[in-house]
Formats: structure tokens, C-alpha cells, sequence
């Protein structure tokens, strides 16, 4: 096998066999083949596409690259989510211990920002002494001892898409529902539950910018999940504005915190609570009750010791941020847009996220929000604020937010989004 006909293939719009994409993929993760020829394939598999077959074939081949988790051991069925990423999408934070509160394991192998979309991993680790990178005997433990652990995917997990991800990363070639598919289906079903919830993202937020890009991607994962024997469901759920009132790292614990506690903003908590019913009902569970979970105190129990098991202070002052800067309403109306990608970007750019996977992140730095579309406004008062270690960075910040929010005059109809769109 050579990696040139490979490509031709692909170039040429043709069918990748089983035995190419077997080859091409343990080629590549063995560095047989080099990064510009896998380069050169991504991108004729992004402008050419794959059929279900070659998918299916991919995933299998990323998933055979490494080692595959078990949890049969544990007394208790297994139901994981993972969402395509958004501006403020801290859900993981208390899905997690509310899951494991209605009586599921929860294994969330998470990962870190890159770009405007912020990481599960820099968030919880804003907490003093919680630690993301776990042995699997560690990660079993926490599991098993607490119901629910949130923790860095081991380097033996699906090593080809780790390889992949980086290279589509560079080269322009990340938005490609096969590749987008197989990469996170690979990681999910090596990892080994056994019920999977997909919450795919659509808006300005999201990788996926329109509705039928997100059906089309939520039906490609299902389709491979279903096929691997992971019972696999997904909501298609709206990034055209952040979600909650924060995007930022201690910006977005502190908030979860708060809905753990019974409280925190109304979207947030109609997501957790959705995304928790169909986790549950994936892996069997009847009669529980999230939102009694949430209401008396269940779920923060779980979230506590949780936290302690990976070394974490839950009583800690979370880090807050030297510098802060309020941006103020121009004008009195009604709130009839706020940019999710705009937001996300200002608070990359404030220090939560990073520009290079190396780089560091700032615990306290993000943006907090005080309107959401439909609330009114009044000049003068404050609109957002931005939290920063390193003020030279307000401005570039504030350059992202131009043009990102519209207020219109009071007594403008507006209609809500609503925040599961299928
Ligand atoms: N997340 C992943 O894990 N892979 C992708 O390709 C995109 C998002």
C-alpha cells in the first residue's frame, strides 16, 4: 500500500477501501506516513466527503489505534455526554454529579479550550489542588467511590485521533463532519460506556453553523455509536448566545456551583436537567428525578466529593481576576441579540483560553455577563464585565465585542430562542 494512491483516491472522489483507511491510519500513527500527506487526505476528505461506510471503517480504525476501557465492573450502568463545544458551556460541571446523585456512573474523559470555545479541564482546574490527569486505576476509583469523575482522556485512548486532531487543527481542516464524527465517536466509544448523549451545538458559538450541518453531524454519530452497541442519543441545542452568564474558567465553577446549589441562570439549568433525563433514560434509569436532585442537595454532595477525590478544595475561594472592566449599555431597550462567538473570542482573548495548546490559561479571566437577549437595559448601566490578570488585553478584547450585541427600542417584539432546538 502506498499513501500516494491513498490520496489519489479521495482527490478523485472515490471510495476509500477498508484495507486504505486500515493501513493509512496505523501508517500515520506509527509515522510511516508524514503529516503533509495526512494533511493532503484530510483535506480531500473535507472537500470530497466519505460515505457511512468509510466512516464507520475510520472510526474503527482510530478506536484499534489503542486501548479500550471497560467499566463491566462496575455495579452500576455507565452514561457519559458530550457536547461539540460552545461559549459558556460549563453543563459538564454539574451534569456530572446530578447524574451520579439519580444513580449512574458517569465517566467524562474532557478536554482542554482551543480557541474561542472554552475546556472542561481549565475550568475544574481553577480549583485549588483538583488534578484532571488521572492513572485508569484512579480514574476507576473516583468513579466507583463517587458515581461520577471528570478527567484528561490517557494518552492510550484513540492515540490516532489525538495525532489527527492536532494536524486538522493547523491546516484548515477541522470542520469536516467525517472527520468531526469519527473523532469524537472514537474517543466515546474506546472509553467504553455504555449510553452516550450527544449534545450537538448550532450558532455562531458552535463549529456548526446551521441546523442541517448539526442534524447531519448528530445522525453521523448516532448512526456510528448505534453501530458499536453504545445506545447513543442526541439533542441538536442552540450557541447563538452563551449560555448562562459567564465564559471564562473560576468564572464558570463559580456558576455551576450556584446552579448545584438549587440556584444559577435559567438556560443553564434547563440544559442540565434535559441532558440528565436523556442520560438516564439511555442507561435505564427510571424514576429518578434531576431536578428533586438539584433541589435537595443530592447532586452537591456528589459534586463535593467528586472534587476531594481528585484532590480538589470544594470550600476554596475560587481565583478571581487582578483587573476588571465594565462595558456599559449605549442605550435604554431591549436586548435583542448577544454574539456567542463574539463573547468567546473576548474572553480567549482576555486569557481564559489559549491560542497554542502549550500555553497557559488564566483561572480568573473571562467575561461575565449582566443582560441576556430579552432583558431590558438602560443607558449606562453595566452590560458586561471583563475580568483579566493582564489589562493590556482590554482593548484587543474590546474589539471582539464590537458589533455583537443590538438594542432595540422598548416595546420591540422579540422572541426567544428556544435552547433545545431538535
Ligand atoms: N472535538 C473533537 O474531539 N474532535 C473534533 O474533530 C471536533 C471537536
Amino acid at each position: 500500500m502506498d499513501v500516494i494512491s491513498v490520496i489519489r483516491t479521495k482527490r478523485d472522489r472515490g471510495e476509500l477501501s477498508p484495507e486504505q483507511i486500515d493501513w493509512v491510519i496505523d501508517a500515520y500513527t506509527r509515522g510511516v506516513v508524514a503529516d503533509e500527506q495526512m494533511s493532503a487526505l484530510a483535506m480531500a476528505i473535507l472537500l470530497n466527503g466519505m460515505n457511512r461506510t468509510e466512516i464507520a471503517r475510520w472510526t474503527a480504525a482510530m478506536i484499534a489505534s489503542g486501548e479500550r476501557m471497560n467499566f463491566d465492573a462496575l455495579s452500576r450502568p455507565t452514561a457519559d455526554k458530550h457536547s461539540t463545544g460552545g461559549v459558556g458551556d460549563k453543563i459538564t460541571l454539574p451534569l456530572a454529579p446530578l447524574v451520579a446523585a439519580c444513580g449512574a456512573a458517569v465517566p467524562q474523559l474532557s478536554g482542554r479550550g482551543l480557541g474561542h470555545t472554552g475546556g472542561t479541564l481549565d475550568k475544574l482546574e481553577s480549583i485549588p489542588g483538583w488534578r484532571a490527569l488521572l492513572s485508569n486505576e484512579e480514574m476507576m476509583h473516583v468513579l466507583d467511590t463517587t458515581g461520577a469523575v471528570i478527567c484528561a482522556a490517557g494518552d492510550g485512548l484513540a492515540p490516532a485521533d489525538k495525532k489527527l486532531y492536532a494536524l486538522r487543527d493547523v491546516t484548515g481542516t477541522v470542520e469536516a463532519i467525517p472527520l468531526i464524527a469519527s473523532s469524537i465517536m472514537s474517543k466515546k466509544i474506546a472509553e467504553g460506556t455504555g449510553s452516550l448523549v450527544l449534545d450537538v451545538k448550532v450558532g455562531t458559538g458552535a463549529f456548526m453553523k446551521n441546523l442541517a450541518d448539526a442534524q447531519e453531524l448528530a445522525h453521523t454519530m448516532v448512526g456510528l455509536g448505534t453501530d458499536s452497541g453504545v445506545k447513543t442519543v442526541a439533542l441538536i441545542t442552540d450557541m447563538s448566545t452563551p449560555l448562562g452568564l459567564t465564559a471564562g474558567n473560576a468564572l464558570e465553577v463559580r456558576e455551576s456551583v450556584e446552579v448545584l446549589a438549587g440556584g444559577g441562570p435559567s438556560d443553564v439549568v434547563e440544559l442540565t436537567i434535559a441532558l440528565a433525563k436523556e442520560m438516564l433514560d439511555a442507561a435505564g434509569i427510571k424514576d429518578a428525578d434531576p431536578a428533586k436532585a438539584l433541589a435537595d442537595g443530592s447532586a452537591m454532595d456528589h459534586w463535593r466529593r467528586m472534587i476531594a477525590a481528585q484532590g480538589g478544595d470544594p470550600d476554596a475561594t475560587l481565583p478571581v481576576a487582578r483587573e476588571q472592566h465594565v462595558v456599559i449599555a449605549p442605550e435604554s431597550g431591549v436586548l435583542t441579540r448577544l454574539d456567542a462567538y463574539g463573547v468567546g473570542v473576548a474572553a480567549w482573548r482576555l486569557g481564559a483560553g489559549r491560542a497554542r495548546k502549550e500555553d497557559p490559561v488564566q483561572a480568573g479571566a473571562g467575561v461575565e455577563l449582566h443582560a441576556k437577549p430579552g432583558d431590558m437595559v438602560t443607558a449606562g448601566q453595566p452590560l458586561m464585565t471583563l475580568h483579566t490578570d493582564t489589562p493590556e488585553r482590554f482593548d484587543y478584547a474590546l474589539a471582539s465585542l464590537a458589533g455583537t450585541y443590538d438594542i432595540a427600542t422598548a416595546g420591540t417584539a422579540f422572541s426567544a430562542t428556544s435552547i433545545i432546538l431538535d
